[in-house]
């Protein structure tokens, strides 16, 4: 979009503003910060006006928890300009997930170009990702450049050991990813839920580290009962939440051997505190280490941020799934439809 003439133009902005919430209040907003710098460069070319459009979470039809409302309101102390407007959530129209070019139509209606600054999304062939770059003219924005910039470096020759951690939930997600990424690294540390399913499963086909201790709990709740236990030892019935003191130790000496890093996905339910202290060390590990270091997702930016870490790693990746894609070597459809981004 650097190239491109907005002046005067009535301009769509596919942003990634999926921040995770809570109780109607957002959460971490390092995604609305990420998106200001191309909102604002389109805004200082005197754009006439900028649509901005995102999902919000994984709703099935109209939502009102999983309304834009509150980001916008955000968004809209963060950059107070009358000629940008939010879209509402644009999974409410069961046409997006579906690529529906109605829908896609409809988004392109009454704009002159499209800018794609969604990196998070990417990896989707949805109607705002794909679709309406199919109609309109369309660019990347700063923060897709950055983050195609940043994480392609991880694609090339890296320096060695190269130590990949990968934890959290959407499992479905990234177990075919973690499968054919893992050979790339030295050493792969696996905690969280994927950690179960892959122990469960054991679908690698490379050594991965696994947990050896974990935080337990009696039920899946913020005060459950808690005890620390060998991993076979998890009592019948009982939850792993977090890894163990032991683990964190484990994972940490790897972390601090590293030269290359990439995290993706807490190694707990870490937004209850007592189930935050695995991905705390992880964290703090990462933003200690000597290390190119790439951390990416909504939930391991999220704990980042909370330690006042954020600055302390090399790129900090708005993507999740995206990124994990990206690295397998995949194509991202939102990309490949953007001619100067492929
Ligand atoms: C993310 O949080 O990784 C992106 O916003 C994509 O969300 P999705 O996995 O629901 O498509």
């Amino acid at each position: 979009m650097r190239d491109a003439d907005v002046g005067d133009k009535r301009v769509l902005v596919r942003s990634d503003l999926n921040v995770p919430l809570e109780e109607g209040r957002i959460a971490d907003e390092t995604r609305i910060q990420a998106s200001l710098p191309t909102l604002r460069l389109v805004l200082e070319r005197r754009a006439r006006e900028v649509t901005v459009c995102s999902h919000l979470g994984r709703p099935q039809g109209p939502d009102p928890a999983l309304s834009m409302r509150p980001v916008e309101q955000r968004l809209r102390e963060l950059l107070p300009d009358d000629r940008v407007r939010v879209l509402e959530n644009t999974r409410f129209n069961p046409g997006e997930t579906k690529d529906d070019p109605a829908f896609a139509q409809e988004l392109a209606d009454g704009h002159d170009l499209f800018v794609q600054d969604a990196f998070g999304s990417v990896h989707r062939a949805h109607a705002s990702t794909v679709g309406v770059a199919r109609i309109l003219p369309s660019y990347t924005g700063l923060l897709l450049e950055r983050e195609l910039v940043e994480l392609r470096k991880l694609l090339g020759d890296v320096e060695r050991p190269f130590v990949l951690i990968s934890g959290g939930a959407k499992v479905e997600d990234k177990l075919g990813v973690l499968r054919n990424l893992g050979g790339k690294a030295d050493v792969v540390l696996v905690g969280g839920k994927m950690a179960e399913e892959v122990r469960a499963e054991n679908p690698l086909p490379f050594d991965v580290v696994l947990p050896s201790d974990v935080v337990a709990a009696s039920e899946f709740a913020a005060d459950a009962k808690t005890r620390v236990v060998p991993y076979a030892e998890l009592p019948d019935g009982w939850l792993g939440l977090d890894i163990g003191p032991e683990t964190r130790k484990l994972f940490g000496s790897h972390i601090a051997r590293a030269r290359t890093i990439f995290w993706n996905g807490p190694m707990g339910v870490f937004e209850w505190p007592r189930f935050a202290e695995g991905t705390k060390a992880v964290a703090e590990a990462v933003a200690s280490a000597d290390a190119y270091s790439i951390v990416g997702g909504a939930d391991s930016s999220r704990a980042l941020a909370e330690l006042g870490l954020a600055d302390r790693v090399s790129w900090l990746s708005t993507g999740g799934g995206a990124a994990l894609e990206l690295l397998e070597g995949k194509e991202l459809p939102g990309v490949a439809v953007i001619p100067e981004a492929r």
